[in-house]
């Protein structure tokens, strides 16, 4: 490509990200306000009100930590790191809109409702509990049917985007420029990836749009997220669907180069977590690498503590707090998975981890 020709495609490329991005982020906040207004505040009338540990919101900050994350997608973009996302080259029609906002809103009206009587246990019935285990048969977010249903599995990429404001797509390509570096110099073709706890399958998608030849396993304990993911990923070839335990996956020894676990870690409890850490180690090659992308921690960005803590309050997130506190070098380290790097993408934290 000439010169010439590549600043027209850039500036092509460039027009259409930030019209695809402000109209993500106005459509999402639209959604997250009319939710914000159903859920009403954290606490219910006549009770105590929260003892809060941390000072408040840095405001400005959060607004530029915002702009921030779009600024760098941009310009990995730009610079080749990964492609313009396959949802802004191909945007969802109208009518697929649509029904994503009615669906979303009526469903909102229910989550308020549990929110108000904290019913953060629907789903726990005695056939899932020989199945299942216990932390897993919750209604994290107070979300319709928890991970058991399709229709959660469905709702689940709306209502993750809604939350935060249209930028969790941007959060998980974070992600993208650690998979370029673990495949620097290697054939992507002969390279094996584990996405655990892969939801409804967007960030694996993200993937496959830019190392399509790459072999992928996308695993998770829910057969709907799963099915899910199946069919938002049905376009790409050479994926591997495993229903299964992150926890114990039957899954060979040494078996991946690299293992990505987005929004997981955050929904177990500290001994879980101590467990997948073991089978994360279990399963990479030496010298593979481990992305993990989750919430920022304490102390990560300190004008924004308050927002960690409450986010637990109103969403019912019970292993939320802890997993903040959590020292994630010393949980990989003490299972063989060495820490290399971290960036921080707005309200997300990418931590990159090498198997010794
Ligand atoms: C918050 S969602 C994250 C989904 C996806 N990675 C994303 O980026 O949106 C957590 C996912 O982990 C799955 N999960 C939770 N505990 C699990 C476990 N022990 N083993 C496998 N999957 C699990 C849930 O079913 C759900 O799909």
């Amino acid at each position: 490509m000439t010169p010439l020709n590549s600043v027209i495609t850039n500036s092509a490329k460039r027009i259409t990200y930030s019209a695809a991005q402000a109209a993500r982020v106005l459509w999402y906040t639209g959604h997250y306000m009319a939710g914000r207004r159903m859920v009403g505040p954290l606490t219910e009338p006549g009770e105590a009100p929260y003892a809060d540990e941390f000072g408040p919101l840095d405001r400005a900050r959060l607004k530029t930590a915002f702009r921030g994350l779009f600024k760098t997608d941009w310009q990995n973009i730009e610079a080749g790191i990964y492609k313009l996302p396959l949802d802004m080259r191909q945007p969802p029609s109208p009518a697929k809109l649509w029904r994503q906002s009615r669906d979303y809103l009526r469903d909102a009206s229910k989550v308020a409702r549990r929110k108000h009587v904290r019913g953060h246990s629907e789903v726990l019935t005695p056939a899932r509990q020989e199945k299942y285990p216990r932390y897993f048969l919750q209604n994290f977010h107070y979300q319709t049917d928890g991970w058991m249903t399709a229709s959660s599995a469905d709702r689940y990429d709306m209502q993750v985007e809604t939350l935060f404001t249209g930028s969790a797509g941007a959060m998980r390509r974070q992600a993208l420029p650690a998979i370029r570096k673990a495949l620097a110099g290697r054939d992507a073709g002969a390279a094996r990836l584990l996405d655990l706890g892969c939801g409804a399958g967007r960030f694996l998608g993200e993937v496959k749009d830019n190392w399509s030849s790459l072999e992928a396993t996308a695993l998770d304990l829910s057969p709907a997220y799963l099915g899910k993911a199946r069919a938002n990923l049905g376009r790409w070839k050479d994926i591997t669907y495993v229903e299964a335990n992150a926890e114990a996956t039957g899954l060979p020894d040494a078996s991946f180069d690299v293992i990505t676990a987005i929004y997981l870690f955050h929904e177990l409890p500290p001994a879980v977590r101590k467990i997948i850490a073991k089978e994360i180690s279990r399963l990479l090659k030496p010298g593979g690498t481990l992305i993990q992308v989750d919430t920022i921690q304490y102390g990560d960005e300190p004008g924004f503590d308050t927002l960690l803590e409450n986010f637990p309050r109103g969403f019912h997130e019970p292993y939320y707090d802890s997993y903040c506190r959590a020292d994630l070098k010393a949980l990989f380290g003490d299972a063989g998975v060495q820490h290399t790097e971290e960036t921080i993408a707005f309200l997300s934290k990418v931590s990159v981890f090498e198997k010794l």
